[in-house]
């Protein structure tokens, strides 16, 4: 594949910096004195230890030596150690085929990054500039929308079925982009070249898209040469046993960019993800962090290091299991108050995975009515109006989202949302 052009021309913004360049080598060579890096001196450190205290009881220790090397800059691709864990994830549940390709253009690689949002905010700089067209579902993550906007790329939002994106409508937008983008007026927009989907427990429509239709979609993205983003924080969080394979398990050309987070499987405030694809642009992403020094914090690269090494693939796995029970009792709890409650004001569909209900009022085309802090905290319940999540902002919707899992009081919180919902048909 041409990466090229997927990227947006580089300017000198991502010329890595000598400075840099001789530090981070300077740490390879044991012998070698470095008068070149801006460093502090290792033996003034204040903190020469710490240790992890693990939700089983086990302490995981960070030593003297471990500290010294965490206390400095560090390569901003990630620890070894870590990128090997993640090289072990990514075989067994993906098992991608470029993995094995053997084929230098398409080789395999991962960065770690401060979560999903922090490889967005880098990933769409080097690949989304002004006048460029990006497709993504017609409901998405506000993080998202925003990024990308801030690049310059104007939004197709695409239509959505029970399967996931509807492939006629993502036909219908890689023909009339120009006709489907409200703003054009007179701009020649280029052609859409990067698909950006969060495939597993969708944000915030909960949808998660089946495998016949990752397969059609893989295939429409061969015919017009687009750039796969699947954005897939949510993937390890599905109510089956058996998972729905990954954009990234079918991926024969090297053209989907997978991007991982810890934030739902261990911790949001941790800050850890990684972005796994062809090197091509991986290497991109690396020299976009270099420059900025962009990395996670290395005492929490440590943490999550020693987690993984305690847990080894098997406790990774039963942690996934332990979490999957967990949210899916939440997940029917929620339901089963809902319906008891609230069937006779708004409708839903049980989702599959993730965090999310998507819920339609019945008696109200708009539900704009949930960003009203005032009216909603008089009820002690927020939930999320759909528009927020939408491609179109001057479209009103119905929809609104429920997170069911960050609170342990779901029958309150669902006969708060009856309150709320009756009064605002009382409103009406
Ligand atoms: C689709 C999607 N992407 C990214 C994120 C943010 O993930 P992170 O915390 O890893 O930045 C979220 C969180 O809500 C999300 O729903």
């Amino acid at each position: 594949m041409d990466y090229s052009r997927f990227l947006v021309p580089q300017k000198e913004a991502n010329e890595p910096y000598i400075t840099r360049i001789l530090a981070m080598r300077a740490f390879q060579l044991p012998n070698l004195i470095s008068l070149a890096g801006g460093l502090p001196n290792k033996d003034v450190v204040p903190i020469v230890g710490c240790s992890f205290t693990c939700a089983d009881g086990t302490t995981l220790t960070v030593d003297k030596d471990e500290m010294k090397k965490a206390s400095t800059y560090q390569s901003t691709k990630g620890n070894p150690k870590t990128l090997s864990w993640i090289h072990k994830i990514h075989a067994k549940y993906h098992n991608p085929p470029i993995l094995n390709d053997g084929n230098p253009n398409k080789r395999f690689s991962t960065v770690v990054t401060p979560g999903c949002m922090g490889a967005m905010h880098l990933l769409f700089r080097l690949t989304v500039e002004t006048d460029d067209v990006v497709l993504l579902e017609e409901f998405s993550f506000g993080g998202t929308k925003k990024n990308m906007r801030l690049c310059g790329g104007e939004l197709v939002g695409l239509k959505m079925d029970e399967q996931g994106i509807r492939t006629d409508d993502l036909k219908d937008a890689l023909t009339r982009w120009q006709q489907r983008v409200s703003v054009a007026s007179g701009r020649k927009l280029r052609k859409p070249r990067l698909l950006y989907t969060v495939p597993t427990g969708h944000n915030p429509t909960g949808v998660t898209t089946s495998f016949e239709r990752k397969k059609e979609i893989y295939k429409i993205a061969q015919e017009h040469d687009l750039l796969i983003i699947e954005d897939d924080p949510y993937f390890y969080l599905q109510y089956s046993e058996d998972f729905v394979p990954s954009y990234q398990s079918l991926d024969t050309d090297g053209r989907v960019i997978r991007l991982d987070s810890m934030s739902k499987l261990a911790a949001p405030g941790f800050r850890v993800g990684w972005v796994t694809g062809p090197d091509a642009i991986i290497r991109e992403i690396v020299a976009a962090q270099t420059c900025c020094s962009i990395s996670i914090s290395s005492l929490t690269e440590l943490a999550i290091m020693k987690l993984f090494d305690h847990w080894g693939m098997d406790g990774f796995h039963q942690h996934i299991n332990y979490l999957r029970d967990f949210y899916q009792k939440l997940r029917d709890r929620t339901e089963q108050m809902m319906h008891e409650l609230l069937t006779d004001l708004i409708e839903w569909k049980s989702p599959e995975a993730g965090l999310y209900i998507w819920a339609k009022l019945k008696n109200n085309q708009n539900s704009l009515i949930f960003a009203d802090m005032e009216f909603c905290e008089k009820h002690d319940v927020f939930v999320v109006p759909g528009v927020d999540f939408s491609c179109d902002l001057n479209n009103a919707t119905s929809y609104f989202r429920i997170c069911f899992t960050y609170t342990n009081q779901q029958e309150e919180a669902i006969k708060r949302l009856r309150n709320l919902v009756v009064d605002i048909n009382a409103r009406q």
